[in-house]
């Protein structure tokens, strides 16, 4: 059977490319003859992804639980891949810094809205039994998340907003000392670190600190000022930076909160959180006041930050 010129064409740059590093075309093309069609289940390792669900107790909702958390893992891994594509993009343009940070913003604006799996869709009598066989663990132990903070915006914005000023110009290392988030794993009672907090700093606080520091010149903070100085900004770059701070510091966050208000607040005493914690006065963002760009807000933004949505959870539930 003659071949159509389409697939002799082919076949020339085929024989082309294996000339070119010393291969035998025909081995390989032995090799396509014994290959397997690619399967859809093959492709995205579906067994693989559908095993790796394992609760820890034979309640249910367990299960909702788990998902809900790799689900939510896989989103931000999607954050990451565009984090990583703008910092190490050079020369970055405005234009794929902007297109970039919209996929980020769809991404947590999914996650935001999904929240609703999480409030409404555990029974709270299986949670508050199944989440004692957990501990210490907590999605407060997310490296993502923290990652993602890290590429957002300069590192001296995820300090304990009491800290920052006298901190501005200290060492990523001294920083370091003082993130926000330390003061949600630290016991009330004893002002130590919880084992929460010291397991996740026993994994994580060299890769942080060196992320920290590769990014100091190219988180998205320092690329919108160096984009400012060059006269490069624009409207819809810092409307997606004003999205993206709404996103991940009020929307995420309060709708992540409300979970906690749902299945650990309980008359007239509060369930404990994960770390022996006051969860309630550490996760609201109205306390945390963490705003990776702060020049893109007025004075009143920053001062009333995330207090309008955060006095609506309390009522809605
Ligand atoms: C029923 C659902 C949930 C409840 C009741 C809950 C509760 C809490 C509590 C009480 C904390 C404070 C730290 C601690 O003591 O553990 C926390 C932190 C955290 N949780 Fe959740 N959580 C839920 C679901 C999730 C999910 C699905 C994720 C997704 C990865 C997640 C990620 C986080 C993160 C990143 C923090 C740290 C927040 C910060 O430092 O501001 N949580 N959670």
């Amino acid at each position: 059977m003659p071949f159509n010129p389409e697939i002799e064409e082919r076949l020339t740059r085929l024989q082309e490319k294996y000339e070119a590093m010393g291969q035998d075309m025909p081995a390989y093309l032995d090799g396509l003859l014994y290959a397997d069609f690619l399967t859809y289940w093959d492709y995205i390792h579906l067994d693989t992804l559908l095993s790796l669900q394992s609760p820890k107790t034979p309640f249910p909702d367990e299960e909702i639980f788990i998902i809900y958390h790799q689900i939510t893992e896989l989103y931000f891994k999607l954050a990451l891949h565009e984090c990583k594509q703008i910092a190490e993009t050079k020369p970055l343009s405005t234009d794929f810094f902007t297109t970039r940070l919209k996929r980020i913003n769809n991404y947590f604006e999914a996650l935001t809205q999904s929240f609703g799996i999480m409030v409404d869709g555990m029974e709270k009598e299986q949670f508050l039994k199944f989440r004692m066989s957990l501990l210490p663990a907590s999605g407060f132990q997310s490296g993502q998340y923290r990652l993602i903070e890290i590429y957002a915006t300069d590192f001296i914005n995820l300090v304990s907003k009491d800290k920052r000023e006298e901190l501005r110009s200290a060492s990523i290392e001294n920083q370091f000392e003082h993130l926000y988030w330390k003061s949600g794993a630290t016991e009330l009672a004893t002002g130590k670190k919880t084992l929460t907090l010291k397991q996740f700093e026993k994994k994580y606080a060299k890769t942080f600190i060196e992320l920290a520091n590769a990014t100091t010149h190219h988180n998205f903070n320092a690329l919108l000022q160096q984009l400012k100085y060059e006269g490069q900004s624009t409207i819809q770059l810092e409307d997606e930076l004003r999205r993206l701070d709404i996103n991940i510091n009020v929307n995420w966050p309060l709708s992540h909160y409300k979970s906690a208000v749902r299945y650990l607040h309980r008359e007239p005493e509060e369930i404990k959180a994960t770390g022996g914690t006051n969860w309630q006065k550490y996760l609201p963002p109205r306390f945390q006041k963490r705003i990776f760009y702060p020049s893109l807000w007025t004075e009143d933004q920053i001062e009333n930050w995330g207090k309008a949505w955060v006095e609506h959870v309390l009522k809605d539930l």
